[in-house]
């Protein structure tokens, strides 16, 4: 095939020209759950999850999954028997993390808008840390910690102020993001954290961005968060963690350069600590993958409808659109497109738009991406999706939501049916 921008995997390679998800052959998944559908592969999850862990040897870690990237209860249950913790962006993740098994001494609660019911909801479940990234948070946090009787555990997330040279809409770490505290004004309110007997100061954070294409941003974020924890310290907080958030890349297969391995990544953290000299054998690293975890471990699977020409273009029209995965209309961001059907190898490739059915111009999975010439009841596996498919998806259109499948060596469950009727208008009120 010409298109050569497939990222390798082992957990979705042809075998005797067929497709697989493991030794699951993903026309027998479209046979029986029927298209579009999310695969996952266990494999792939359990295998990222000790390359970060490899990576984070040199010193005590927590992973805290972004349970945002996908938080398929089956997912998330894998994830915490090996020992993965969470990091969630709301009560609802809570939940689902809470659901899946995570232990909540194992959850940090990260986010930029915090209700009041939420901060008390997570600190009523014993939700291990509170990510506090605005003064006036600061202010709810201690209300909630006075209404419970106890001290709650903080960490401040900062904002480094690193250009984390990814795409702006995944970019955090700037001066004019809205995220995180600026250093300066961190600096100021230790004293009266440290003062205030409902807080307890155990950790500092930043979050510099996704998909880090280069260690080099990250090492200098943990390298200003390291000064900023020594200062921490220096003031008199007992700090147990240092969280650096996420940013671990993944190959989504149009990249110039393949990226450094996690080991680049760990070595970085590393580095930056070490430069700024708050590594000590007891402080735990924390980190925040989301993507590097799930996002190469899952396919979705779609169907081709119909083709046309309009003009000089021509469209494969699929069944799965922008429901199912909107980071091509969101981000212009690129996915592979993997025949399920191993295209021979001198079969000869054009250039074509996959679309969805979804009313929408920018209902799009490719443009002018060069495949094997498909027809109608073809299956098409799009790579990548296991991150910020599921979890973005909507009902835009009156869609289902689509089944979810997880797959372990020669077994596949399904982990969520097919959305019925039902689910259109739950809630609603018939007036
Ligand atoms: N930690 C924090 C505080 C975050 O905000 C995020 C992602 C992560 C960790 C995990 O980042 P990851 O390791 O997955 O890159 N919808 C976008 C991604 C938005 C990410 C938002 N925050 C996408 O589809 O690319």
């Amino acid at each position: 095939m010409a298109d050569t921008q497939i990222p390798e995997s082992p957990w979705f390679s042809y075998r005797d020209g067929a497709l697989m998800c493991e030794d699951v052959p993903l026309a027998s998944v479209a046979a029986e759950v029927d298209t579009p559908a999310f695969v996952y592969s266990g494999a792939a999850i359990d295998d990222a999850y000790r390359s970060i862990d490899d990576a984070l040897s040199f010193a005590p870690h927590l992973i805290a999954y972004a349970v945002k990237a996908n938080g398929n209860l089956s997912v998330l249950a894998r994830l915490a028997s090996q020992g993965c913790g969470a990091d969630i962006v709301s009560v609802g993740e809570m939940q689902r993390a809470l659901k899946a098994g995570f232990p909540p001494e194992r959850i940090v609660y990260s986010g930029v808008g915090k209700r009041r019911d939420e901060i008390l909801a997570a600190a009523q479940a014993g939700v291990r840390t509170l990510h506090v990234e605005n003064i006036q948070e600061l202010d709810v946090v201690e209300s909630v910690a006075r209404e419970l009787g106890r001290p709650l555990a903080i960490g401040l997330r900062v904002n480094p102020d690193v250009d984390a040279k990814t795409h702006p809409y995944i970019a955090t770490g700037l001066r004019e993001s809205k995220f995180g505290l600026a250093i300066p004004v961190a600096e100021s309110i230790i004293p009266s954290i440290l003062e205030n007997p409902h807080l307890e100061l155990e950790s500092v954070a930043c979050h510099i961005g996704s998909q880090l294409s280069s260690p080099r941003p990250l090492r200098e974020a943990v390298e200003i968060l390291g000064r900023f924890a020594k200062h921490c310290v220096e003031q008199g907080a007992m700090l147990r963690a240092i969280d650096v958030g996420g940013g671990w890349p993944m190959h989504y297969g149009h990249e110039v350069d393949a990226y450094p391995p996690p080991a680049a990544f760990g070595d970085a953290i590393r580095e930056g600590l070490e430069a700024s000299g708050v590594l000590r054998p007891d402080l735990e690293i924390i980190t925040e993958p989301g993507r590097a975890l799930v996002g190469d471990a899952g396919v979705l699977l779609t169907r081709v409808l119909y083709t046309k020409m309009q003009g000089e273009r021509r469209f494969v029209i699929v069944d799965a659109a922008m429901t199912e995965l909107i980071r091509p209309a969101l981000y212009g961001a690129y996915h592979a497109i993997m025949p399920v059907v191993e295209p021979g190898p001198s079969t000869d490739v054009i250039p074509v738009d996959v679309v969805g059915p979804v009313c929408e111009s920018g209902d799009f999975v490719a443009k002018d991406r060069p495949l094997p010439e498909l027809k109608q009841g073809d299956l098409l596996a799009i790579r990548g999706a296991g991150a910020y498919g599921r979890e973005m998806q909507s009902m835009y259109n009156a869609r289902p939501l689509p089944p979810e499948v997880l797959v372990d060596g020669s077994r596949s469950r399904l982990v969520r049916r097919r959305s019925g009727p039902e689910a259109l208008w739950q809630g609603e009120i018939l007036a």
